[in-house]
């Protein structure tokens, strides 16, 4: 009897999980869920089972064909993974749960219909990557385990549903179907409610779960690609401008990494609160709308969920500890198919800015250096706090290292054959190097495996990017040193990247003076490209030019992607003689708090705790 996952009360003696049956009753009004969920194991079993939990009401848990009681327990809660529920089996291979969810269930936003495009109805989605599937259906919420499902969601008729899932049908509720749900069977049937059916064939670990509940419209931009968005004519067709290559894409992927497997690859554009930029969920990738500038430079977010079916949904890491084996490889695999579609020259700047990033990560974590290895201990640690770019940076600087080793024909061959033979199955750090070292003789004599994958910082044999474009812009951003600002015509094919990893190369901090003056010129503080605004901003507070303070609240106030939360907040609360932004950022913070997703909310009072 042990834990196989620092962030998971799974038990190694009990069965996994194989499929789980969910019926959902949403309450708009009281942003909760009325449930249940009907777990199969793989084996029957007799004595205690452990399932995570989170924020969630347990009511009662029956025994599904005799509908009587099952004992049950839940610990006090753990900071980290929640609560532990505990179910007393005597010879039984499935249980029924019924519960509801609570208003702090952490995967779920609850959206006012004031927060939402056509503020005319509410909305909610889930964020489960990484361990908050457990706050909407008890589970073994351990990417080691991996379960098909089926759901219906029941939900106002206004209203329709998308999931991570293959969609089956849009139906009247049936009376009977929901007798033991939390909201009885008269609230089930209540006129004005439809229920929605999906089923998820292919077996995910639970952390992919996902739906989205709101007034949603679509477009087809594909022959298996539609996208969706609240349902309002301009939302809808910048995304499927925006998107249009999306075919494309998945070609040059199936041309790289072997079949697309998953039928469907649907995109929803959700309110601009995301968390995120983009999450991987099967079928059903979901973005930020932030990704929607008009310029097609949404692709390289696509680019990377859609290379997540590959690496990530099909071979998945066992737990957090190997987030890089998802992260690394489908940065990697990103970059392989924005080449293929863009050019090298878009695909060596990616590079490029993750480089930077990877660097800037080495101070962030300069005392805290576990964090900067590939393979982490998170025994006592949340995710959603230690969250960077390493695994993702110098995850894909250990794979390109491994292709400038063996060459790019026998490198795409490898892969195919990795993805090919660990499909559908969760695996570790180790599982990876031993098929490297049987599949390619004789590398960990030509590149030090261990010191990559356990080591702290940046190997040696790590390779800052080289290409006309990169270097010109990179030497340009050295001469601001100097005082010389861009001139208009070195900077008149720049699209949002190229600003981004000018800024990004500017020192951390400087005079006042400077970036009113880079600002004169260039309008970044009004850039419609968050990723260049957000960096102009954050160099306006490190260098304490105060004049873009208003912007910089819009900013928060606008969007609650982390990417930009994080940046912003840490650059104002974090140095010494921050009396007066500090005050400033737990005004917003107050006054922003609610829009943002519980996740969201989460990392900035972590920022807060850390440096107030
Ligand atoms: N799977 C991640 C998002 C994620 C990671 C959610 C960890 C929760 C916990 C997703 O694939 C991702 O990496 N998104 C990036 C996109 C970028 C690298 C193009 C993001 O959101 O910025
Ligand atoms: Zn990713």
């Amino acid at each position: 009897m042990a834990p196989i996952d620092p962030h998971s009360f799974t038990d190694s003696a009990h069965p996994l999980t194989t499929h789980i049956s969910l019926s959902f009753y949403f309450d708009f009004s009281s942003s909760a869920i009325h449930a249940s969920a009907l777990l199969s194991l793989q084996t029957t079993l007799s004595g205690p089972l452990h399932l995570d939990a989170r924020s969630i009401s347990v009511v009662s848990v029956l025994d599904p064909e005799t509908l009587s009681s099952i004992p049950f327990s839940l610990s006090d809660p753990d900071p980290i993974k929640g609560q532990k529920l505990t179910i007393s089996l005597s010879d039984k291979s499935s249980i029924l749960i019924i519960y509801s969810t609570t208003v702090s269930s952490s995967a779920l936003q609850w959206l006012k219909p004031s927060q939402t495009f056509n503020k005319t109805f509410p909305f909610v989605y889930t964020q489960c990557q990484s361990i908050h599937a457990r706050s909407v259906f008890p589970c073994q919420d351990t990417p080691a385990a991996r379960i098909c499902y089926t759901a219906r969601l029941n939900i106002p008729r206004e209203l329709s549903a998308v999931m991570s899932a293959r969609h089956v049908d849009r139906r009247q509720p049936i009376s009977g179907e929901a007798a033991s749900l939390p909201c009885g069977d008269d609230l089930w049937c209540a006129e004005g409610r439809v229920v929605e059916e999906f089923s998820m064939e292919q077996p995910i670990p639970p952390y992919l779960f996902a739906f989205a509940v709101g007034e949603l419209g679509f477009r087809d931009v594909g022959p298996r690609t539609r996208v969706y968005a609240e349902a309002a004519g301009v939302v809808l067709d910048a995304a499927a401008a925006e998107f249009s290559g999306t075919e494309d894409m998945i070609r040059q992927g199936e041309k790289l990494f072997g079949p697309y497997e998953w039928e469907r690859f649907d995109l929803l554009v959700l309110p601009p609160s995301f968390p995120y930029g983009g999450m991987e969920n099967p079928r059903m990738v979901f973005l930020t709308p932030t990704v929607i500038k008009g310029d097609a430079s949404g692709a390289q977010v696509v680019a990377h969920e859609l290379a997540h079916s590959w690496t990530g949904n099909l071979i998945t890491n066992t737990t957090n500890e190997h987030f890089w084996l998802n992260e690394g490889f489908t940065t990697y695999a990103e970059r392989r198919i924005v080449e293929a579609v863009q050019g090298e020259d878009m695909a060596t700047l990616n590079i490029g800015i993750g480089w930077r990033g990877l660097n800037e990560e080495m101070e962030r974590f300069k005392d805290n250096m576990e964090f900067t290895k590939l393979k982490t201990n998170q025994e006592g640690v949340d995710p959603d706090d230690v969250y960077s770019q390493v695994p993702y940076e110098k995850g894909f600087q250990f794979l390109w290292r491994i292709e400038r080793e063996i060459g790019r024909p026998a490198f795409d061959e490898f892969l195919k054959k990795y993805i090919a033979i660990f499909k559908f199955k969760s695996i570790d750090t180790d599982a990876f190097l031993q098929f490297l070292k049987a599949n390619v003789p004789g590398i960990e004599t030509k590149i030090d495996l261990e010191l990559w994958t356990e080591g702290y910082g940046i190997p040696p044999d790590a390779y800052e990017p080289v290409s006309n474009l990169y270097t010109k812009i990179v030497s340009l951003a050295s001469e601001f040193k100097t005082g010389r600002m861009p001139r208009e015509d070195e900077v008149a094919d720049w699209h949002g990247q190229e600003w981004e990893l000018y800024l990004e190369n500017l020192p951390k901090s400087i005079e006042a003076s400077q970036i009113l003056a880079l600002n004169a010129r260039y309008r970044l503080s009004e850039s419609k490209d968050y990723e260049v605004k957000v960096s102009f901003l954050q160099l306006a507070i490190s260098s304490r030019c105060r004049d873009y303070y208003g912007e910089v609240e819009n900013t928060l106030k606008e969007v609650g992607r982390m990417k930009y939360l994080r940046p912003l907040y840490t650059a104002l609360v974090q140095g010494a003689e921050k009396d007066e932004e500090r005050i400033f950022a737990k005004r917003v913070f107050a006054e922003t708090r609610e829009c943002y997703h519980p996740i969201a909310q989460g990392v900035v009072e972590s920022i807060f705790s850390k440096h107030m």
